[in-house]
C-alpha cells in the first residue's frame, strides 16, 4: 500500500504502521486520517492481517491533531461536516490493534492511542492532552476515554492544566499496558501482536469487543453480554482444539473456526 503520511509494512500476519510526517511532529492532518482509515477498511477485509501496530517516530507518536490545519475551521463547517469524526472509524476497527508509543502522544495522538486496544510504551513517551492551551478541548475522546482510562482526578488535570505526563506515570495510571526500553518497544509490540494473531480470531475477536462493551453499559448487562460470547464459543472448533491440546499436552493449531 502506497501512502504519503504513512509506511505500511507486513511482519508475518501483523500489519505495522508508522504515522510518518517528520516535518511536524507526526501532527494528524486530514490525509493522515484517510489513509488511516483506508489502511484499516483494507486490514478488515484481509484474511493476511491478523493484528496491527501502531507507531509514530522516535520523537512523535503523533504530536496532536494539526493545529495548522485547524486554525481557519469555521463552527458551521465544523459541525456541518462533523470535523473528526471520521477518527471513530479506528476505533471501531474490529481486529486487535496495539499502540506502540515514543516520544510525543500529544491531544489527537493521546486520544489515537486510546482508540488503540492497548499501548506499549517506549520510556521516553509523553502523553497529554494540550488543546486548553489553544483555546479548544479535547474532540476525539479526550474527555471520555481519559477520564475511563485514568479516572477524573487525573484526566481533570490534563486537560485542564495542558500538562504532559510521563511514561511512567501514565503506566501508573493505568494508560499503558507496558512502558519498555526504546530500543525494544517496536520489538515489543510486533510480539504481542504476534502473538495474538496466534490464537482464534473469533475468541479474539469477541475478547476485544467485550472489553470494549465494558464501557458502554451497566455491569449487569455487560456481564449478560459476555456470558453470550463465552457460550457462542462453544460452538467453534478453535474451542474444542484448544482444550483438546491443552489436556494433549500439545500446542493448539487453531483454524478460526
Ligand atoms: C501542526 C505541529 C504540531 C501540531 C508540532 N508541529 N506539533 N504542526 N500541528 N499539532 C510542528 C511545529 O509547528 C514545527 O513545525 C515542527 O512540528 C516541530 O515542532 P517544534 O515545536 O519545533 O518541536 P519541539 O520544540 O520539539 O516541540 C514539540 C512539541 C510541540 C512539544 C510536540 O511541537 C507542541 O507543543 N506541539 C503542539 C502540541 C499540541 O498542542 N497538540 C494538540 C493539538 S490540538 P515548523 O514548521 O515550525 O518547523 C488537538 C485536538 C485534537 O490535537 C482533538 C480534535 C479537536
Amino acid at each position: 500500500m502506497d501512502f504519503e503520511t504513512l509506511i505500511v509494512e507486513m511482519r508475518g500476519a501483523v500489519a505495522l504502521v508508522k504515522i510518518n510526517r517528520p516535518q511536524a511532529m507526526n501532527a494528524l492532518n486530514s490525509t493522515v486520517m484517510k489513509e488511516l482509515i483506508t489502511a484499516l477498511a483494507a486490514f478488515q477485509h484481509d484474511d493476511a492481517v491478523r493484528a496491527v501496530v501502531l507507531t509514530g517516530s522516535d520523537k512523535a507518536f503523533a504530536a496532536g491533531a494539526d493545529v495548522k490545519e485547524m486554525q481557519g475551521v469555521a463552527f458551521a463547517d465544523a459541525y456541518r461536516g462533523d470535523f473528526l469524526a471520521g477518527w471513530g472509524e479506528v476505533a471501531g476497527f474490529r481486529k486487535p490493534i496495539i499502540a506502540a508509543v515514543a516520544g510525543f502522544a500529544l491531544g489527537g495522538g493521546c486520544e489515537l492511542a486510546m482508540m488503540c486496544d492497548f499501548i506499549i510504551a517506549a520510556s521516553t513517551a509523553r502523553f497529554g492532552q494540550p488543546e486548553i492551551t489553544l483555546g479548544i478541548i479535547p474532540g476525539m475522546g479526550g474527555t471520555q476515554r481519559l477520564v475511563r482510562a485514568i479516572g477524573k482526578a487525573k484526566a481533570m488535570d490534563l486537560c485542564l492544566t495542558g500538562r504532559m505526563m510521563d511514561a511512567a506515570e501514565a503506566e501508573n495510571a493505568g494508560l499503558v499496558a507496558r512502558v519498555v526500553a526504546p530500543e525494544r518497544m517496536l520489538e515489543e509490540a510486533l510480539t504481542a501482536a504476534q502473538k495474538i494473531a496466534g490464537f482464534s480470531a473469533p475468541s479474539v475477536g469477541m475478547a476485544k469487543e467485550a472489553i470494549n462493551r465494558a464501557f458502554e453499559q451497566p455491569l449487569s448487562e455487560g456481564l449478560r453480554f459476555e456470558r453470550r460470547l463465552f457460550h457462542a464459543l462453544f460452538a467453534t472448533e478453535d474451542q474444542k482444539e484448544g482444550m483438546a491440546a491443552f489436556i494433549e499436552k500439545r500446542s493448539a493449531v487453531f483454524k478460526d473456526r
